[in-house]
């Protein structure tokens, strides 16, 4: 049985395009909801409570039009909002974590450095997926106040400093994988992989979150079976001209036309 309802993806802010490309690779005939919530980006510095409801407004909005599924392509409200959204919303809920788990396997020396926001790091989640995965492996996180903003505004140019305060570090104490965990750093992978050299893996979740994806879809029996390419509808709470042209600068394809939607918090 086919099912062609779209699947909706959100994040904070532009950032989880980069997990929205991975389902896109991997998924080419679902259609897709984007929403980013730019007006409250960036979410990394709000209360947990905060992020909840955001995350809470924005799924009842997606599942209202249509989506069959949701990700939330944000570790950071994946740590904040996940079990409130499956609990409400009563869809499938694909959430995204730090990738410490490939991050550990593939350290060469057991020492693994994390970028994330403070709200992530701070997590239960993320303080459960140390203490399954990380046995006997030197964890050492670090907080990245402004990068999203850099990435949210396009100001790429502007990432190298705050990367040398927040990089370099993790690789002067020794680590020789480090974790994006946020989806907004993908966007800066050749710059990050430029920094730490070849000796040093870099690692994201956003094509393990699109593997997730694919298997709740067929365990539920929800996947498109259609051969047709899908279509993506991007929206946000922010200034619509002004993500457009971010999103137009981070998705391949032309981006269709951003909607602004007033989702008052
Ligand atoms: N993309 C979000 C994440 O993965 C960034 C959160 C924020 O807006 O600070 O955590």
């Amino acid at each position: 049985m086919s099912n062609p309802s779209p699947i909706g993806v959100f994040d904070s802010g532009v950032g989880g395009l980069s997990i929205l490309k991975e389902i896109r690779k991997l998924l080419p005939n679902e259609d897709l909801l984007y929403f980013a919530d730019s007006a409250y980006c960036p979410y990394g510095g709000r209360p947990p409570q905060f992020i909840r409801e955001r995350s809470l407004a924005i799924g009842r909005f997606l599942k209202a039009r249509g989506a069959k599924a949701l990700v939330v392509a944000c570790n950071t409200a994946s740590a904040a909002g996940l079990d409130s959204l499956r609990l409400e919303l009563q869809l499938p809920v694909v959430g995204v974590e730090p990738a410490v788990k490939p991050a550990a396997a593939l350290s060469k020396n057991g020492k693994v450095g994390v970028l994330a926001t403070g709200v992530t790091l701070a997590s239960e989640r993320f303080n459960s997926l140390l203490d399954r995965f990380c046995d006997g492996v030197e964890v050492i996180t670090q907080p990245c106040p402004g990068l999203v903003e850099v990435i949210e505004q396009g100001r790429f140019t502007d990432a190298r400093p705050l990367l040398d305060r927040y990089l370099i570090p993790l690789l002067q104490q020794g680590s020789t994988s480090v974790v994006l965990g946020c989806t907004h750093y993908p966007f800066l992978r050749p710059l990050v992989e430029e920094m730490v050299g070849p000796g040093v893996s870099v690692i994201d979740s956003g094509e393990a979150v699109a593997r997730q994806v694919a298997r709740i879809l067929a365990l539920s029996s929800l996947d498109n079976l259609r051969i047709a390419a899908g279509k993506e509808v991007f929206y946000t709470s922010g200034d619509a001209a002004a993500v457009g042209k971010v999103i137009g600068l981070l998705w391949e394809s032309p981006a269709a036309e951003v909607a602004g939607i007033d989702l008052p918090a």
